[in-house]
């Protein structure tokens, strides 16, 4: 435990400690529930991908030019892996020769999003069946994303293009999941210089979007001249000084995954610190409403696919924490009991929808997927069950 990162303790710390342990029967139940509504979907997008979110819970079918194209193909892989069916690989593998050609043809890819298409894709795909075309278009995405990569600020500029003044030195907490795949280039390429960019943005994270409390900015935007701070910012949430509960989720599964990375030990407290800020803000379903400025009894719309997240950041975090942590008995049965409630409470129509996860929140300022179902929060509420399974190697490290 580092003793200079002071947080707040688990508001229902003996509650929780009565929450049930994960248990293999309901993780399979959930698994078969999950899977019956991939495997209806699959037919519809082999050659195609499911849009950000639904629109009146169907997902439209759109081609690979968005930043979320890659949670698809991450799906398809863990559905490959959790039924061992192969119609599942073969749409994947179709996918991964996609990835490639959009990795070499630059097709929307001037953001920092690239982690978030090629490390559950392509990356994947590498890692599971030595695909040479995986693990190709991996290289070529990270430097891909090294170009946004600003030395004098030490952050990767997450939107737009380098020279917009608007959005030159903005690093978003999101990020954080887009740096495995730099730590991943350096271990395939042997060269330095991937991790040292990516050590340097989880340095800049830790020090300006986390706040005192354990509350975080969803971005914060840095002077590019002199590399001096300026300001933190929302972009998703309800305003500059709340906590987009989604933003929190990205900061606790991001920074856990940063230690293991970078070794960097005093992210398992920052992880710790801003996963009793998220789950002291849940209402008793343990799902958050979309921002964490509405706890206790608000009616916001829940995020699920921010719940889907923090219970694989718990689910992450426990693996680093020493057996005599009290926190890693409570985090494994509060992912335990996010998870079950997912699967009781948030599981889309399987007659009138063609996702996994319904009641996600892709962008309340702007009204887009309110209430819909997410791309992401399917592939992490998958990636949350087969981490239950205790038989998944994580991709992002
Ligand atoms: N990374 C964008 C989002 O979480 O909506």
């Amino acid at each position: 435990m580092q003793p200079n990162i002071v947080f707040e303790p688990l508001r229902e710390q003996a509650l929780f400690a009565q929450l049930p342990m994960p248990a293999a029967e309901g993780i399979e139940g959930a698994i078969a529930r999950a899977i019956a509504r991939v495997g209806r979907s699959l037919p519809d997008f082999r050659q195609s991908f499911p849009a950000p979110s639904s629109e009146g819970q169907m997902y439209p079918a759109m081609d690979n030019s968005e930043w979320t194209n890659g949670f698809w193909t991450g799906i398809l892989w863990l559905s490959w892996q959790l039924t061992g069916s192969q119609d599942y690989r073969t749409a994947a593998e179709l996918q991964v020769a996609d990835f490639l050609e959009r990795a070499r043809r630059e097709v929307n890819v001037a953001h920092h999003d690239l982690g978030f298409l090629y490390t559950p894709s392509a990356c994947a795909a590498w890692q599971l069946t030595g695909s040479e075309a995986g693990r190709v278009a991996g290289l070529l995405a990270a430097d891909l994303l090294m170009r946004r990569y600003d030395p004098t600020t030490g952050v990767i500029q997450a939107w737009g293009d380098l020279t917009d003044p608007a959005e030159s030195g903005r690093m978003i907490m999101d990020c954080n999941l887009n740096l495995p795949l730099l730590y991943w280039a350096s271990r395939e390429t042997g060269r330095a210089v991937y991790r040292q960019a990516a050590d340097r943005h989880l340095a800049q994270a830790e020090r300006y979007l986390v706040r005192p409390d354990g509350s975080t900015f969803h971005t914060f935007h840095m002077d590019t001249q002199t590399g001096a701070p300026l300001r933190g910012t929302t972009h998703q949430g309800f305003a500059d000084d709340s906590c987009w509960s989604r933003g929190q989720a990205w900061g606790i599964y991001g920074f856990t995954l940063g230690y293991a990375l970078s070794g960097r030990e005093r992210l398992v407290a920052l992880a710790k610190k801003l996963a009793n800020y998220f789950i002291n803000r849940c209402d008793e379903t343990l799902v958050p409403r979309w921002d964490l400025i509405f706890d206790g009894g608000s009616d916001e719309p829940y995020d699920t696919s921010a719940a889907a997240v923090a219970a694989c950041g718990l689910l992450e975090l426990v693996r680093h924490l020493p057996l005599g942590d009290p926190h890693r008995d409570l985090y494994a049965r509060i992912a335990w009991a996010m998870v079950e409630q997912l699967d009781r409470a948030h599981l889309a129509a399987l007659d009138t929808s063609n996702g996994l996860l319904a009641d996600g929140v892709y962008h309340m300022p702007k009204r887009i997927g309110v209430g819909e179902c997410c791309l992401w929060g399917d592939y992490f509420y998958l990636e949350a069950l087969i981490r239950l399974r205790q038989v998944w190697v994580p991709y992002w490290l």
